[in-house]
């Protein structure tokens, strides 16, 4: 059901003013890609190099973000829109915060993908591919999924029985397979940096 009678409600401290307060400007940095691609190792690494620069981050990540807020929520396709559509909120809210957020979610539809990067202003999304073929994720099988879905144990896996719509205009692509952590983590850093710094 929808929420009706509702009017929005304006406050004394902007968000301008909290990103004065913090010295910095806030980006989204979203990362998709395939289970295995290495979204969240990338994260890791890349939130630890913005944190020892002194910036303000919380990183989002969908098999922790799915213990809490998003327990409830299965993995159809309607599931991860939904799913897709509240890390958009919360990211939201917490760039508002004047937080820099990084996102680390197959996020496997375009659609849902551009449904977020419509609700951030121009220039504070940043999404980054974090491409990796199918068959290096399978052989990497770090949490022994990619066997589990080809026996047939896991219903709608991306890669093996749901697709991953692989994006067409990502600010960024790393290629996790070719390329070294640091010179993935790099990449996005050089461009993020630019948009980051007061
Ligand atoms: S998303 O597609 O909705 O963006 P999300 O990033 O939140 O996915 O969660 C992906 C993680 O959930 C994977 O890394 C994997 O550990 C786990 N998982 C469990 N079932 C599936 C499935 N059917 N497809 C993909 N990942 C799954």
């Amino acid at each position: 059901m929808k929420s009706t009678n509702i009017v929005r409600q304006d406050y004394k401290i902007t968000r301008n003013d909290r990103l004065k307060l913090l010295g910095q400007k806030p980006v989204l940095i979203w990362l998709t890609g395939l289970s295995g691609s290495g979204k969240s190792t990338i994260a890791d690494k890349l939130e630890q190099e913005l944190y020892f620069k002194g910036f303000k981050t919380y990183l989002l990540d969908g098999d922790n973000i799915r213990h809490g807020l998003n327990k409830n929520i299965d993995f159809t396709e309607e599931g991860r829109k939904e799913n897709i559509r509240r890390i958009g909120e919360v990211a939201k809210l917490f760039m508002d915060a004047g937080i820099i957020v990084i996102t680390a979610f197959i996020s496997p539809f375009k659609e849902d993908r551009d449904q977020v990067r419509n609700l951030i202003a121009e220039g504070e999304f940043i999404e980054v591919h974090v491409d990796c073929p199918l068959g290096v994720c399978e052989q990497r099988d770090v949490k022994g999924l990619y066997a589990k879905a080809r026996k047939g144990e896991i219903p709608n896996f991306t890669g093996i029985s749901s697709p991953f719509e692989a994006p067409e205009a990502a600010e960024i692509t790393v290629k996790t397979a070719e390329d070294s952590l640091d010179d993935c983590v790099n990449q996005i850093l050089d461009y993020s940096l630019k948009r980051i710094k007061p």
